[in-house]
């Protein structure tokens, strides 16, 4: 039925007579009130149905969309939409039916609008830091290479938790393994662009002291201890040259850290593969090796294998484990000021979590899909429903000039493009450009250097499913993300916890049983620390007296009988899995890929 529908919608895609496609909407019933009727109780039974996942979280898996802003969300659903030819707004990503979600703030402690290095630093350790520091707290400036070496201004993260509790741990990254996102879960540095030595010698004697985050990756703990690590960055390792990275941080003390790496790995009597190669990686024997890492080219990351093989490799943990993937070029595409690169990488991450879904079990895993933080890209206009979302609009009452306009388009970046015709400014008249090719750049409205569009100062998104995900429910700090992993996990900061693994039915009676006073051990923790408990929990619900022993009975069993009518009339209704409506799988030409150059234009790539 649904791959009918959306062949009948690849049909049916309109094209208008500026050439510009106009996707139809896949519910041709919408103009009923009764669509809309049903739609909202359905999702009203969904609500009512859901309970507390309380089981202690054996693994943590965090999605994490580098600059994956709420606008670019919204467009990047649109387009998930439109691939399949249908209008798009009513499509869900599979975050979107998570079953908790709430907002993060994510400024640094001296900017208002953050980077990535302090961003990463407040989610993966709990703590917020300065722009460009990574793995230091607020005592340490960007560059301050002294401050960063105390051991108090180093801050300890979920990756190291995760190890201490006997956790296999990983990164993925699309972006190089040493960028300032993958940089906070191991390296501690007052400056995130110190990914080689190089770059310390180049920024004179006060830096010496300081150790890239290659070589802290390698070395020290707990980089050095992660089972998986796979991305670009080979230049800051040593390991070759990347032909297709342009020339950013290469090692100048002749150290090839992944030999290193191999070396130290085969001392400890301990398995060990290096691939950089989709065909090498696909080939490897995952469940076999003890340690895996991936060097690929910096642009051609193959994100979804690299997925995959680490989710194989991990799960063979008894203890449980720990993984971050990150869509690291979701920030490129848009600091390039090019939404399609962005959205479609954001679309390439959403499968590797749909397809990660698959392969672990929400009772006993934490996903969490987040971003670190905005861009100034924003969706404007009026454009009709299942326009492309990457087209024009034209909206004659409110623009001035009558030109048409894109419907993303961004405040600051190299899109900048005014003329003087001797009388006024004239806007870059948009009519017959292809606006939906991969590198085409929409308007800014503030110049910037090549490459230099700005991150976005408003709250970002984080969603979670599986154990605890019920935490986040409000808007938090960005550093509250590292808590709820942890105490959901019973590591780090929150390793006293009895919390057993997958008793879901326990936890699922005990709710409805809150009412009596005989807290679990659960409880009489929570209180003990003082720690607040989910919705109804621990601090300050005392039941209703009246209600106690027999009324309670009643009202219990009411409550019960209700839930199975609304859980008969969902599954008539719609039916749901567990991570919301399955969706068939689609296939789509391949963009044929281009070389995407990085440049660092003064270390201002962020
Ligand atoms: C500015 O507009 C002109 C056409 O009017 C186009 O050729 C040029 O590529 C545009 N420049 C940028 C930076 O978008
Ligand atoms: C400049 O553009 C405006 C609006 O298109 C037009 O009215 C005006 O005549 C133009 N001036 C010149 C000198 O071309
Ligand atoms: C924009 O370009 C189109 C096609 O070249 C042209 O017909 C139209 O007059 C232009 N609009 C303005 C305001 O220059
Ligand atoms: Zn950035």
């Amino acid at each position: 039925m649904h791959s009918l529908l959306v062949v009948m919608g690849v049909v049916c895609a309109l094209v208008v007579p500026s050439g510009q496609v106009v996707y139809p909407s896949p519910n041709p019933q919408e103009t009923e009130t009764s669509f809309w009727m049903d739609h909202g109780r359905r999702e009203l039974t969904e609500a009512l149905q859901q309970t507390p996942n309380n089981n202690k979280a054996k693994n943590v898996i965090l999605f994490l969309g580098d600059g994956m802003g709420i606008t670019a969300m919204t467009a990047g659903r649109i387009l998930k939409g439109q691939k399949k030819g249908v209008s798009g707004e009513e499509e869900n990503l599979v975050w979107d039916r998570f079953s908790n979600m709430g907002l993060l703030k994510t400024y640094n402690l001296d900017r208002q609008v953050p980077d990535s290095a302090a961003t990463a630093t407040a989610f993966l350790s709990g703590v917020k830091g300065n722009y460009l520091t990574v793995g230091v707290n607020g005592k340490v400036k960007s560059k301050d290479c002294a401050a960063s070496l105390k051991k108090e201004n180093q801050v300890s993260t979920i990756l190291k938790w995760a190890q201490e509790a006997g956790k296999d741990t990983g990164v993925v990254t699309t972006a190089q393994v040493t960028h300032a996102t993958p940089a906070a879960l191991y390296a501690h540095s007052p400056y995130r662009y110190w990914q080689c030595d190089s770059k310390l010698k180049a920024e004179g004697p006060n830096a010496l002291a300081c150790k890239d985050i290659a070589l802290q990756l390698v070395e020290d703990e707990p980089g050095r201890s992660m089972k998986v690590v796979m991305g670009g960055g080979r230049q800051e390792m040593g390991a070759g040259i990347d032909p297709e990275a342009t020339k950013k941080c290469e090692r100048s003390d002749g150290r090839n850290l992944v030999k290193e790496w191999q070396q130290d790995k085969a001392s400890q009597g301990k398995t060990s593969a290096y691939v950089t190669t989709t065909g090498d990686l696909k080939k490897l024997n995952a469940e076999g090796t003890d340690y895996i890492m991936g060097l690929f080219g910096d642009i051609h990351v193959p994100y979804e294998d690299m997925v995959k093989v680490a989710v194989r490799r991990l799960k063979r943990s008894d203890n449980g484990f720990f993984l971050m993937v990150e869509g690291g070029r979701i920030d490129h595409g848009m600091h390039h000021g090019k939404p399609r690169r962005a959205l479609e990488e954001l679309v390439a991450m959403e499968e590797a979590v749909r397809e990660t879904l698959e392969e672990v079990d929400l009772q006993e895993t934490l996903v969490v899909v987040t971003a670190d933080h905005s861009h100034v890209m924003t969706m404007n206009g009026y454009p009709d429903r299942g326009n492309d979302i990457f087209g024009v609009t034209i909206n004659e009452e409110d623009v001035s000039d009558h030109l048409p306009y894109t419907t993303l388009m961004f405040t600051t970046g190299e899109g900048f493009n005014y003329t003087w015709n001797g009388t006024e400014v004239i806007r870059r008249n948009l009519t017959g450009v292809d606006t939906t090719h991969k590198d085409f750049v929409p308007l800014a409205a503030v110049p910037t250097y090549p490459g230099s569009e700005t991150h976005g100062g408003e709250d970002v998104a984080v969603y979670a499913n599986g154990p605890m995900a019920h935490l986040f429910h409000r808007v938090h700090e960005q550093t509250y993300v590292a808590h709820v992993m942890a105490y959901a996990s019973c590591i780090g900061p929150y390793t006293d916890c009895n919390r057993p693994f997958n008793d879901h039915r326990t936890r699922y009676k005990h709710v409805h049983h809150r009412d009596h006073d005989n807290d679990d051990d659960d409880d009489d923790e929570r209180k003990r620390k003082g720690r607040k408990g989910y919705g109804k929990g621990s601090d300050g619900y005392n039941g209703a007296p009246a209600l106690k022993s027999g009324g309670l009975v009643v009202l219990w069993c009411c409550v019960m009988l209700n839930k199975v009518i609304m859980w008969k009339t969902l599954k008539d209704l719609h039916p749901v899995g567990r991570t919301g409506v399955p969706q068939p799988r689609q296939e789509y030409p391949e963009e044929e890929e281009e070389e995407e150059e990085e440049e660092e234009k003064g270390g201002r790539v962020i």
